[in-house]
């Protein structure tokens, strides 16, 4: 694999691990302020994290060894209404920033399998950035997130509000490959 590829893919892989951690963590801060569907929300989207840094780690997996990364990540545990707005920022910069670097990157070289990757990930942090957006201004008003259920592909991370579709609509992945996390 093209090192500039690679090492985007294991910034990308620090990153997607980090999220994941930090949503849980913030999961936990929204269900002890008694916003239920705010903290199914952290752990779908959690969920969908850990399948786009496994994804990423997959398609690293003959790149062996120890690397520094730089995983670019938020860090601190504020209240819910803070967390929601720094997971935004988080996702607002994979979309307009990271994820379309790294994917002209891997097209430009060539690299099919990571293009792929970064491509489930851009596309899926799109919803995720919605999703938290629509969760700061309920919480902003003193309210629960108003969603009744939400699915994860397990393949690609697509997350989307609702009961699981027969097809993942990003990866075409069928339906007992899609969770769905009731709220
Ligand atoms: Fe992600
Ligand atoms: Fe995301
Ligand atoms: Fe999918």
């Amino acid at each position: 694999m093209h090192s500039m590829t690679a090492s985007f893919l294991r910034s990308a892989h620090g990153g997607e691990s980090q999220a994941h951690m930090r949503y849980m963590a913030w999961a936990d801060v929204a269900e002890k302020e008694g916003f239920c569907k705010v903290g199914k929300l952290f752990r779908a989207v959690a969920f969908a994290e850990q399948v786009h840094a496994t994804n990423h780690f997959v398609v690293l997996k003959d790149v062996k060894g120890a690397f520094l990364v730089d995983a670019m990540a938020g860090f601190g545990i504020g209240r819910t209404q803070e967390n929601l707005a720094s997971a935004l920022e988080g996702e607002t910069f994979e979309i307009n920033e990271m994820y379309p670097a790294y994917l002209s990157t891997a097209q430009a070289q060539g690299e099919k399998s990571a293009e792929r990757s970064i491509h489930w990930a851009l596309e899926t942090e799109k919803e995720h950035a919605k999703l938290f957006e629509r969760a700061g201004q309920a919480v902003a008003k003193g309210q629960d997130l108003d969603i009744k259920s939400l699915y994860v592909c397990k393949v690609c991370g697509y997350t989307h509000e609702g009961d699981a579709p027969d097809k993942c609509p990003l990866c075409g992945a069928p339906k007992a490959k899609i969770e769905t996390f009731g709220c």
